[in-house]
């Protein structure tokens, strides 16, 4: 399949890094990358999740992936645009091996039965009111068959089906999602792609527990704005929150 968004992908294998991300920020910084340079590597000494954690993946079973966008021109303000389209490709590949309670977890981890088997990590470069570059990390578990004890709501395509994949089809399948996805930065519009993330958002107009901090509230979620905030309804009003201000409460 042809890509039109990245016209030519480059992908650069690695057996170890410290982080695909980390690799992909340096290759920008160098002024050696190209728009649709992939850092793929087997393992990650010190993967970076979300909030400062740590990504865990053992050698040779996963998919560690970043794609560098260059010159991208989104407004700032478009980020949340760019974090749905890429919650959207990654959804969609998952999908395509189970169709049935996959969604996606505000703001942008991939969940099958309600446990995490993907997290995107969105980088940029900022030009003043624009996203000069994008650097979009991407960790999908397929193979792994256990998980650290602390990460008790993690699964993999092994843990859910106890049969070992091949990454570079769900990789080729990932990135062809992304292209798709990515395009529409130029041809569709918020609602549209807004629209889409919530029809598959976890615990939409659902009744969930939520954790603020030590406190414990009930809520539903109603979707996201124009700032990618989530949007929760409680017994008397409807809040927003900020990445990382509440978590869901898992069971
Ligand atoms: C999360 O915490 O949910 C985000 C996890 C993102 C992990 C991926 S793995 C490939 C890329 N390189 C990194 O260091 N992190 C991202």
């Amino acid at each position: 399949m042809p890509f039109v968004f990245f016209q030519q992908l480059k992908i650069l294998k690695y057996e170890e890094v410290e982080s695909t991300n980390a690799t992909a920020m340096q290759r920008l910084k160098t002024g050696g990358a190209q728009n649709g340079d992939i850092i793929l590597a087997g393992y990650q000494i010190a993967g970076k999740g979300q909030a400062q954690n740590t990504w865990f993946s053992s050698k040779g079973n996963n998919l560690l992936v970043s794609i560098i966008c260059r010159d991208i021109q989104l407004k700032v303000s478009q980020l949340p645009l760019l974090n749905m389209l890429v919650s959207q490709a990654v959804y969609t590949t998952v999908c395509n091996y189970f169709s049935e309670n996959t969604t996606i977890k505000w703001p942008n981890d991939i969940m099958v039965n309600e446990q995490k088997i993907a997290g995107i990590l969105i980088e940029t470069t900022l030009q003043g009111e624009y996203i000069k570059n994008a650097v979009i990390g991407i960790g999908l578990n397929v193979n792994e068959d256990s998980f650290p004890e602390n990460l008790t709501h993690a699964c993999s395509f092994f843990s859910i089906t106890n049969r070992y994949y091949n990454l570079e089809s769900i990789l080729n399948l990932l990135l062809e999602q992304l292209d798709i996805q990515l395009l529409k930065l130029k041809q569709s519009n918020f609602e549209e792609i807004k629209e889409h993330y919530e029809a598959v958002l976890f615990g939409m107009e659902t009744k969930r527990y939520f954790r603020q901090g030590e406190t414990k509230f009930e809520g539903i979620v109603k979707g996201v704005n124009n700032a990618g905030q989530l949007l929760v309804e409680t017994e008397s009003e409807i809040k927003t929150y900020n990445n990382k201000e509440i978590t869901f409460d898992l069971n």
